[in-house]
């Protein structure tokens, strides 16, 4: 790409090619940039003149304050191809795309069903699907694709129980998933798929009214949501149970693949597992990107952002931040990697945090365990990666072992 920068100048546009050689690497340009200003002027491509914030606290700071508003009709789009009258609302359930007091009626009616005690009741269940799909991976047999064969169908199964939807009709909802989750696709296409989800839901949510069952929308079903919004939500869990934790263990274990030294260590003393979870998540920060519009004028690292100015916050530059982690650009399993924002912060931080965590903790120690001589089957360079804005991860993790 084109990047210029010049300290005293406006960014030009926002860097996004992970660095060359190293997939787990946020682009270098950040780092030089938050070297410099951890919050910087940034040319929108619509000529919108807004801000990159890249430092740790700053980052914390813009998420932990609801002067910056999460709706996207108020936003400048950072990427070519969409001018600011044309970013729709979020759609209907979407939680991350609305502010109090809206989202306070959704986030209260979930926030019981995440947590931390009711996550752990499932860690059984994980540990159960997590080994009945490590015996498809090994009647598989090498090479196989772990995406498909492991990192997708556990977080799938499981978000599927927790919701109450029949994991038999994932063609149809993978399909859709498959859309949301960005890739090649545009808006239209993604709005589309979002109300294709939200219409499987939607037909799932009046059979649970007809017929109440124990799970988390039929549990919905016994509050004031209506179907429209009963549906949203269910679709919105769906999505975002399954495409980010499968992101997470594929990238994860191509991370660990990636530096065989942490991977024996944590082969070696599976009590690592928690902290090892952590520091992937700071070290891959597969939700790189977030933004905000600001809603009144504030004061934020000695500059003023404007009413009506479009924040971009840089998650994958503030968890590589030295003044918050040292030596951060490491993957150091043992660190203390706690206070990383791979799940946002504030009144949007991820509600399905534990959820991924017991996932996460469960399924990749359990994969490098039953497969000790795991390892690529290509050359880490043809590993197919995710770009834009979209969770980061790999599209494909052609694996192979020791039969
Ligand atoms: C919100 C990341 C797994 C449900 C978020 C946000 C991030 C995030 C960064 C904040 C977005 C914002 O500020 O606009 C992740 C990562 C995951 C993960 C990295 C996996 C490793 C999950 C899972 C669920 C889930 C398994 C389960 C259903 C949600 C929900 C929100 C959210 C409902 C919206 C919260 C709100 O706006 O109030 N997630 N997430 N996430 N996540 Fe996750």
């Amino acid at each position: 790409t084109s990047f210029t920068y010049e300290s005293h100048l406006p960014l030009a546009e926002l860097p996004l090619t992970r660095a060359p050689g190293c997939p787990f690497d946020p682009p270098p340009e950040l780092a030089e940039v938050r070297e410099q200003a951890p919050i910087k002027r940034l040319t929108f491509p619509d000529g919108h003149e807004g801000w990159l914030v890249t430092g740790h606290a700053l980052v914390r700071a813009v998420l932990g304050d609801q002067r910056f508003s999460s709706r996207p009709e108020l936003m400048h789009y950072p990427l070519p191809g969409v001018a600011f009258d044309e970013m729709p609302p979020g759609a209907v359930g979407d939680l991350t795309a609305i502010d109090a007091p809206e989202h306070t009626r959704f986030r209260k009616l979930l926030i019981g069903k995440f947590t931390v005690r009711r996550m752990s009741l499932l860690a059984e269940r994980v540990e159960q699907i997590t080994a009945a799909q490590l015996d498809v991976l090994a009647e598989h047999g090498p090479p196989a694709d772990l995406v498909r064969l492991f990192a997708q169908p556990v977080p799938a199964q499981m978000i599927c129980e927790l919701l109450g939807v029949p994991y038999a009709d994932r063609e149809t909802f993978q399909r859709h998933a498959a859309v949301l989750a960005g890739g090649e696709h545009t808006g239209e296409e993604q709005h589309a798929a979002f109300g294709a989800l939200a219409e499987y839901l939607h037909e799932l949510v009046l059979a649970k009214r007809a017929h109440p069952t124990d799970d988390l929308l039929g549990d919905l079903t016994g509050t004031d949501l209506g179907d429209e919004e009963l549906a949203g939500v269910g679709a919105f869990l769906l999505g975002a149970g399954l495409d980010t934790t499968a992101n997470m263990i594929a990238l994860g274990t191509f991370a660990l693949l990636s530096h065989p030294g942490q991977l024996a260590a944590l082969r070696a003393e599976p009590d690592l597992a928690d902290q090892a979870v952590e520091e992937l998540l700071r070290y891959l920060s597969i939700a790189h990107t977030g933004q905000r519009a600001a809603l009144e004028d504030v004061e934020l690292g000695g500059h003023l952002v404007k009413a009506g100015e479009t924040v971009v916050v840089s998650v994958q530059a503030a968890n590589r931040d030295p003044a918050r982690f040292a030596d951060p650009d490491v993957l150091d399993l043992r660190r203390p990697a706690t206070g990383h924002l791979s799940f946002g912060h504030g009144v949007h931080q991820c509600l399905g945090q534990q959820l991924a965590r017991v996932e996460l903790r469960v399924a990749i120690p359990a994969l490098i365990g039953r497969f000790p001589t795991l390892r690529l089957a290509v050359p880490a360079a043809e590993v197919p990666l995710r770009g834009g804005l979209d969770i980061y991860g790999v599209e494909r993790l052609p694996v192979t072992w020791d039969d």
